[in-house]
C-alpha cells in the first residue's frame, strides 16, 4: 500500500508504485508508455537536478552485510560535520537500512513545489523507497525496469537542495540498482568499495572492481570493515575474519586503501539505536577513519 499519492510534473508515481506493490515479479506492470516530448522533459529535469550536485559517489560491495550502509551513513556524517551539504540516497529497494539507522523509519515523503522533499536528519537530506511505502514490512517484489524507474524518480523528482555530495547506498552485487544509478547519472564521480577481510567477501568484491572498470566508474578506494575486535579493557586486537585482506586486495588491484574499521559493538548499537548522528560519537574509531578519508572524496583540484 502506498502512503499517499505523489504527482510530480504531471507524472504520478502512485500508479507505478501501486502496480509494483500489488503485483508479483511475474506480473508487475511496466510504466505507462510515454511520448517522445515527455521523455525529453524527463531527461531535461534529470540533467538539471544532477547539475546541482557537485560530487556523486556510490558505496558498493559485491558482498552483503559487509557494512555498506554503515560506511555510507558515517561518510555522510563526516562530510556533514566538515560543513558540506550532503544528501544520502538509499537505492537498496529490497532491504533499505538507512531509514532505520537514522531513526526515520516512520518518516513520510511530502510533495513540495520543487519535487518530493527529502527527509532532513540533522541537516542530512535523505531519500529511500521506505519513505514511500505504507507497510514497512511488506516485501518489494520488483523487476529491473521498475527499479530503474523509481531510481530515476529519486534522481530527477526529489528536491535535493544544491549539494556538495550525494552519497548513494546500494544493495550488494552488480545488479539493477548500481547499474541504473550509473546509467542515469551518466558520470558519477566515483565509488567507495567496502569489504570485510575474508576470502568469501574479497572474491565478490573483485567482481565489483570489474563492474566499476567496465562502466568506467572511478574507484576512490577500498574500505575494510570489521577487521578486528578491539578489547575495550586491554585494547588488544583480535582479527575476526583474518587480517589484511582489504589492504592486500587494494595493493593487487592498484587501488587506494582507505582504511580499516574495527568491529565495534558500540557502532552496531548506534546503528540499531539511530544514534549515529548523535553528539559525542566523534571519537568513535569509525568516525576517525571517515574523517581521514573524506578528502579522498573531494574533487582532485580541491
Ligand atoms: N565495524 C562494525 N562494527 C560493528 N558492527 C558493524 C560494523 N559495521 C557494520 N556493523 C553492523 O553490521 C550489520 C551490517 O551492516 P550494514 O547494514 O551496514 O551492511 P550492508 O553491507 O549495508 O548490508 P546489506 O548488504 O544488507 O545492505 C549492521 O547491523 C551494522 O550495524
Ligand atoms: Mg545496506
Amino acid at each position: 500500500m502506498l502512503r499517499r499519492t505523489f504527482v510530480m510534473s504531471g507524472v504520478s508515481c502512485r500508479g507505478e508504485l501501486r502496480a509494483a506493490m500489488n503485483n508479483t515479479s511475474e506480473n508487475a506492470m511496466p510504466a505507462p508508455a510515454r511520448g517522445a516530448a515527455s521523455r525529453n522533459d524527463d531527461e531535461q529535469r534529470l540533467h538539471a537536478r544532477l547539475a546541482r550536485i557537485q560530487r556523486k559517489i556510490l558505496v558498493l560491495s559485491g558482498k552483503g552485510g559487509v557494512g555498506k550502509s554503515t560506511v555510507a551513513v558515517h561518510l555522510a556524517t563526516a562530510l556533514l560535520h566538515a560543513g558540506k551539504r550532503v544528501g544520502l540516497l538509499d537505492v537498496d529497494i529490497h532491504g533499505p537500512s538507512i531509514p532505520t539507522m537514522l531513526g526515520v523509519r516512520d518518516a513520510a515523503v511530502t510533495a513540495g513545489p520543487d519535487g518530493w522533499q527529502p527527509i532532513d536528519v540533522h541537516g542530512l537530506q535523505v531519500m529511500s523507497l521506505a519513505f514511500l511505502l505504507q507497510d514497512r514490512d511488506a516485501a518489494v517484489i520488483w523487476r529491473g525496469p521498475l527499479k530503474m524507474n523509481i531510481i530515476r524518480r529519486f534522481l530527477s523528482d526529489v528536491a535535493w537542495n544544491a549539494l556538495d555530495y550525494l552519497l548513494v547506498d546500494t544493495p550488494p552485487g552488480t545488479g539493477d540498482e548500481p547499474l541504473s544509478v550509473c546509467q542515469l547519472m551518466g558520470n558519477p564521480d566515483g565509488a567507495v568499495i567496502v569489504t570485510t577481510p575474508q576470502l568469501v567477501a574479497l572474491v565478490d568484491v573483485r567482481k565489483t572492481i570489474s563492474f566499476c572498470r567496465r562502466l568506467q566508474l572511478p574507484i576512490l578506494g577500498i574500505v575494510e570493515n570489521m577487521c578486528a575486535f578491539v578489547c575495550p579493557h586491554c585494547h588488544k586486537q583480535t582479527p575476526l575474519f583474518g587480517s589484511g585482506g582489504g589492504e592486500r586486495l587494494a595493493a593487487e588491484t592498484a587501488l587506494p586503501f582507505l582504511g580499516s574499521i574495527p568491529f565495534d559493538p558500540t557502532l552496531a548499537a548506534a546503528c540499531d539505536d539511530a544514534a549515529i548522528l548523535a553528539a559525542g560519537r566523534d571519537d568513535a574509531p569509525v568516525m576517525r577513519i571517515m574523517r581521514a578519508i573524506i578528502h579522498q572524496l573531494a574533487p582532485p583540484d580541491a
